[in-house]
């Protein structure tokens, strides 16, 4: 049953704008709401005016991709210093002397895989990533997907009660459950604390002026000025919103392919169904700004 449906249609309801055309860029949209294969680009050698394409292609369409890529560690690391600051991750491994380049990879001896569970980017920084850049290059004979939403459209699908009721309200994001004892695999040892911070509910994205739902289930704990019952009821709530597939988009990789996604408005899944196969890659992070 489609709980969503009423006899006014669907309760979310994309409403396209009319968009320019790309000139140094091909985009072609996974779904009316969110992902878009981007081609006739190489990431090595970006144009200024391919450069600002790429940037609107993300506004547009909150995580893009990029197929048949070959990029050098370094060049991986200045794709993403051409959009900010990269961004240290606060746990994860990383390559060696390269503290931004951190290593995504599961095999047959993994306990875990990154990123099993819907989040947004290390929303427990104080300044949490503006987007991430993932390079895979080796890929599982068959699965190993990732799947992303739109958290724009999660928020314009609440109800309008909703929306007042969570304006204004702050959350709090905490790393330690997340990260505590989590790469002892890779030989990464325990820090004694991990990032902790409080975010508005709903952020509004600096780019686009638009509002975004800003919870998610890996990293919020806890919204602030409600009893702790309420907090866990509409957090539940949220979180369940949130994943709701029409505001999703699947992708299915393929080897040296590179994804950006944009964690300010946007969350991510990975699907660990590979096992014991390998699958395995590099991300860089770039820096954002304090929600607001
Ligand atoms: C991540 O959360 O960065 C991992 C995503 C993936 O491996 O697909």
């Amino acid at each position: 049953m489609n709980t969503l449906r009423g006899n006014q249609g669907p309760r979310y309801r994309h409403t396209p704008g009319e968009a320019a055309p790309y000139e140094t860029i091909r985009v072609e949209k996974l779904t009316p709401i969110i992902g878009a294969e981007i081609s006739g680009v190489d990431l090595a050698a970006l144009s200024n005016q391919q450069f600002d394409e790429v940037h609107r292609a993300l506004a547009e369409n909150l995580v893009i991709f990029f197929r048949d890529q070959r990029l050098t560690p370094r060049e991986h690391l200045d794709f993403g210093r051409r959009f900010g600051e990269l961004h240290i991750h606060p746990a994860a491994p990383h390559e060696e002397g390269e503290p931004a380049l951190m290593k995504i990879y599961a095999d047959a001896n993994s306990p875990r895989a990154n990123g099993e569970g819907w989040h947004s980017d290390v929303s427990c920084d104080e300044r949490p990533p503006m987007g991430s850049v993932l390079y895979i290059k080796q890929c599982p004979p068959h699965g190993g997907d990732t799947l992303f939403a739109s958290m724009y459209a999660a928020w314009d699908a609440l109800s309008d009660r909703m929306k007042t009721y969570l304006d204004g309200m702050i959350a709090v994001h905490d790393g330690e459950e997340v990260y505590r004892g989590t790469y002892a695999n890779f030989g990464v040892q325990d820090r004694p604390s991990y990032p902790k911070a409080e975010h508005p509910v709903a952020r509004t994205h600096p780019v686009t002026g638009r509002k975004a739902l800003y919870v998610n289930r890996g990293f919020t704990r806890r919204l602030l000025g409600v009893p702790r019952d309420e907090s866990d009821a509409v957090l539940r709530y949220l979180f369940e919103h949130a994943e709701n597939p029409l505001f999703q988009c699947r992708f299915r990789w393929t080897e040296n392919t590179v994804a950006f996604w944009d964690n300010r408005c946007a969350q991510h899944r990975a699907m660990w169904d590979y096992w014991p196969h390998t699958r395995s890659g590099n991300r860089v992070t770039i820096l954002g700004e304090r929600p607001v």
